[in-house]
């Protein structure tokens, strides 16, 4: 039987209109709580085969400096079902890329287009672009956060556990934009953190300051380790990323040596709950932070955390166009 799907209030749809996406900081729980409702009901709209296209004549400009299969086919994908178009605009290919002010771009782009999705190198560049634009804009992955990743992951948690107040997430590896994210999300949803990181690859200090704020609003256990086998001690979710990120490929066998403990392997799951989840953004490189054991195994649950991306920025989408 289908599971009845949470009701939304009005006060709530409106609220988040006109706002960007660019980071946790900004969301209060409630309204986290919501685009998760929203994403639960836009999802159960799309497998009940019920037609659902709010955003009709509306369209996403999509920046995009970094490379992406995840990102751009969820996003395109998600504003065609929601009844609008996407348009891709590779950063090289823009005027962006030859020096045009991002001042001007945001305020160009904003008399053309109801939402800008933007991926690149530096956050700053993103915040810069939204305090600009009149428009809402979505951060799709910078150096410091990818909020998107982490909504999904979330909606995947909930889907799993049924309730995400209490359960403990370990993130293992690399304090990168998907860690930066994940400690800002965490005590917002109820959920306790647990992050190992080898020496001189920590989360952002001032990221980590937010979030130690946050966990201490929300009561939740908020811990930075050097210790992976900490971490991951009864956990109910184990989370890594790539050792080099977009842009660091220069660092990769340097960051492979210097990782090696961090493997998200057999051993190490072993000290997590027997019911525990396996997740990973994606794309993965096995055998480096995880073992095909483990990513292709009984607790990896990837490719749903994957199709999740399209529903939870259908529901960032309709919540922020209106
Ligand atoms: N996880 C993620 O953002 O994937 P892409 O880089 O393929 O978009
Ligand atoms: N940390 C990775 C995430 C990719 C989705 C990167 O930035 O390359």
């Amino acid at each position: 039987m289908a599971k009845p799907m949470p009701v939304i209030k009005e006060w709530q749809v409106d609220r988040l209109k006109g706002r960007d996406f660019i980071d946790f900081a900004d969301y209060s729980p409630a309204e986290l709580d919501y685009l998760i409702s929203l994403a639960e009901r836009i999802k159960h709209k799309q497998k009940m085969g019920e037609p659902y296209q709010p955003l009709l004549g509306k369209t996403l400009g999509m920046f995009f400096t970094k490379a992406s299969t995840r990102t751009r086919v969820s996003f395109e994908v998600g504003m065609y079902q929601l009844g609008g178009h996407a348009i891709f605009l590779a950063g090289n290919d823009t005027q962006l890329g030859r020096g045009e002010p991002i001042s001007d771009t945001a305020k160009v782009m904003s008399r053309y287009v109801d939402a800008i999705m933007i991926r690149t190198f530096a956050h700053e560049d993103v915040v810069e672009l939204a305090e600009h634009a009149s428009v809402p804009v979505i951060n799709a992955l910078t150096d410091l956060h990818h909020p998107c990743q982490v909504l999904a992951d979330v909606l995947t948690l909930k889907e799993y556990k049924g309730t995400l107040k209490g359960l403990t997430v370990a993130y293992v590896g690399d304090g990168n934009n998907m860690a930066n994210s994940w400690i800002q999300a965490a005590p917002k949803f109820g959920l306790n953190m647990r992050v190992a990181t080898p020496e001189g690859y920590e989360c952002d200090p001032a990221v980590v300051e937010q979030a130690k704020a946050f966990a201490e609003e929300s009561g939740t256990e908020l811990v930075f380790t050097k210790d992976p086998v900490e971490a991951v001690k009864d956990a109910d979710l184990v989370y890594t990323d790539v050792w080099a990120s977009m842009g660091q490929e220069a660092e990769q066998a340097e960051r492979v040596e210097k990782f090696a403990v961090y493997q998200v392997n057999e051993a190490l799951c072993r000290h997590a709950k027997p019911d525990y989840l396996f997740m990973h953004c994606l794309p993965a490189h096995r055998g480096e932070e995880v073992t095909s054991e483990i990513i292709d195994g009984p607790h990896s649950v990837v490719f749903d955390e994957a199709e999740n991306r399209l529903h939870v920025q259908k529901a960032i989408l309709v919540a922020t166009i209106g």
